[in-house]
């Protein structure tokens, strides 16, 4: 079996030296031939049927809004996040800026990520890159799928829809079965054929899209690998990734029809782009072990993610950015770490530029490389201890500690529109070595 090429685009550059990438986050990881043996062929993926049920002949490509006429509520949140805190803020491409998903007319929120997984300008541009423009559809444009088993030590791609790619990550796209019925958590009666399937409240239903390969610790695409490995298995939560990203609600599912009030989830799934979701995910504790140095310890806790933070793709960061005043606000020193998903199975590292340029993904590998050794994502429960002593005389300072979330981390280090501030410590710091 021929692995997967990972792949990308770059766009240039308008200002050089800064190299404005975009790259895909399910990228699996080639290995080069002559590095590694060529493993023993693996058993190809069993496709996915596109559904061909009188009741949905366009299988997943079935527009949202077709659902949305019976299912107003749930359509109102995934089409318009009604609900959530969610905003798309512009990213810098091609050294200048991209459009972003605009929140409709006359409204405070913005659309749920799967539905704007068809149009959000930048997946379009990262996927433009693709060999044949199609390797990037499986997870965003999905054939209709089986969820996987909560064991399974790999998980496979998802088979990938090539029509009606605007409309992006449907509701059909998670409820139509292979068989071609609407999956729900509920046995209800309904116009269409339905199955009830107790996994719809359960992680694995999320597993095909947000995990991608192996088990590997720090890799991206983990997502569901570190909520079952790191999270649930030894016991940290019971929580599902349903429970955390898609908040229940009493009432009815479809509006009109003469149905039960029933707990309902809301479909929202806030993310990276939503401050209270990224606010709830860490705490930092900042302290100064020792009177007579000026040494400080920075404590990183993830207290509220049931997975590593941050989480999926590799372009997400995290910054944490401390640095030393003195008695006048004048900056003394400064040091910086970054958290962030590797491109691949092992540590982002300048040492394999070179081998890089080997690689039919040589982009995507190229930039993760060039950013160097960094610290891997805290994982679900971790508290992370990193320390730093600025040299400094005895005296009375302040230290200052900031934690900042960046959606790209490969675009150009000036632009901020696309960072969040999650939180700020000030210390007052003392040094009296005699
Ligand atoms: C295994 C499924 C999977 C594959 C394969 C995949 N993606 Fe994604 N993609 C996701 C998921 C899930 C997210 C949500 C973000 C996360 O997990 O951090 C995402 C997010 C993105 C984003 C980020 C949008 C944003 O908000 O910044 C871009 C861009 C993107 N994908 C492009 C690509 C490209 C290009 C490819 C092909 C090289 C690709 N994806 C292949 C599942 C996948
Ligand atoms: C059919 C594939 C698929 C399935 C199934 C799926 N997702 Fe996603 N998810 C994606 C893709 C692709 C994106 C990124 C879309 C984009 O940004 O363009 C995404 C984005 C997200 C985001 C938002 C990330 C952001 O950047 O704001 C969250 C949260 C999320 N998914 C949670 C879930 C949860 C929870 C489940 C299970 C109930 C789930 N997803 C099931 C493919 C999927
Ligand atoms: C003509 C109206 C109508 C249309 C169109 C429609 N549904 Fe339904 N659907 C219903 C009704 C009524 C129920 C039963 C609700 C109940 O008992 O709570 C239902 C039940 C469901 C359930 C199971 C709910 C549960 O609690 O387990 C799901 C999932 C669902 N629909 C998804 C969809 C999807 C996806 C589409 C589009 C492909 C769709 N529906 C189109 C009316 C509709
Ligand atoms: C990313 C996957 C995903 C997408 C896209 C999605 N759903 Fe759901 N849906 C779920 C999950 C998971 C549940 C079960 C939630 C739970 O545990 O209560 C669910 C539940 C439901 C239910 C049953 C009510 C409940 O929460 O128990 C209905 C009806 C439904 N969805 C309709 C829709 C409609 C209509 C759309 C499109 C507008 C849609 N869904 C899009 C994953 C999805
Ligand atoms: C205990 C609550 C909790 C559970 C359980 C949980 N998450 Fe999250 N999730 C969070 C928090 C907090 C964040 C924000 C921090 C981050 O982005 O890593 C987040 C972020 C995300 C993102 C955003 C990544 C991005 O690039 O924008 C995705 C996708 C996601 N979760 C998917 C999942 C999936 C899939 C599951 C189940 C396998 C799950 N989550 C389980 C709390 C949870």
């Amino acid at each position: 079996m021929r692995a997967s090429v990972a792949a990308l685009v770059v766009f240039f550059f308008a200002r050089p030296p800064f190299l404005v990438v975009l790259l895909g986050c399910g990228l699996a990881w080639t290995p080069l031939a002559s590095a590694q043996p060529t493993p023993p062929a693996a058993p190809a993926p069993v496709p996915a049927v596109i559904a061909s049920s009188g009741d949905f002949p366009r299988g997943t490509a079935t527009p949202a809004a077709e659902c949305g006429a019976c299912h107003r509520a749930i359509f109102r949140e995934y089409a318009q996040g009604f609900g959530s805190d969610m905003s798309y803020p512009r990213m810098a491409l091609r050294g200048g800026e991209h459009p972003a998903p605009a929140p409709p007319a006359g409204s405070s929120v913005a659309a749920s990520a799967h539905a704007v997984a068809g149009t959000d300008p930048w997946p379009i541009h990262a996927r433009e890159a693709e060999e044949e423009k199609r390797k990037c559809n499986v997870c965003h444009f999905p054939r209709p799928f089986a969820i996987p088993e909560r064991g399974v030590a790999e998980i496979a791609k998802p088979a990938p829809r090539s029509e009606a790619q605007a409309e992006g990550i449907t509701c059909a796209a998670c409820h139509l079965t292979p068989e071609g019925r609407i999956r729900g958590p509920h046995a209800v009666q309904a116009p269409h054929p339905t199955v009830v399937d107790e996994r719809m409240s359960r992680s694995e239903m999320c597993a095909f899209c947000h995990a991608l390969g192996k088990r590997v610790p720090g890799k991206q695409t983990q997502t569901y690998l570190e909520w079952r490995d790191d999270f649930a298995g030894p016991g940290l939560g019971r929580q599902q990734c349903q429970d955390c990203h898609m908040p229940r609600t009493l009432r009815k599912t479809a509006e009109d029809a003469d149905v039960p009030v029933r707990a309902v989830a809301r479909h929202l799934w806030t993310g990276g782009h939503s401050g209270q979701r990224l606010g709830s995910a860490l705490s930092l504790v900042v302290l100064q072990p020792r009177r007579d140095r000026a040494g400080v310890e920075l404590h990183l806790l993830n207290v509220g993610a049931g997975h590593s933070v941050p989480t999926g793709s590799n372009r997400r960061a995290i910054f944490l950015r401390c640095r030393i005043l003195d008695g006048r606000g004048k900056v003394l020193a400064g040091r910086e770490w970054m958290f962030a998903p590797w491109y691949g199975p092992r540590p982002d590292d300048r040492a394999f530029l070179k081998e890089d340029e080997q690689r039919p993904d040589r982009v995507a590998a190229m930039q993760a490389d060039a950013q160097g050794p960094h610290e891997a994502p805290i994982r679900a429960g971790e508290e992370r201890v990193l320390s730093w002593e600025p040299k400094v005389r005895d005296g009375s300072y302040t230290v200052e500690a900031r934690l900042i979330y960046d959606l790209n981390r490969y675009d150009d280090p000036r632009f901020e529109g696309d960072r969040r501030e999650l939180s700020r410590i000030v210390l007052p710091l003392v040094k009296a070595s005699r």
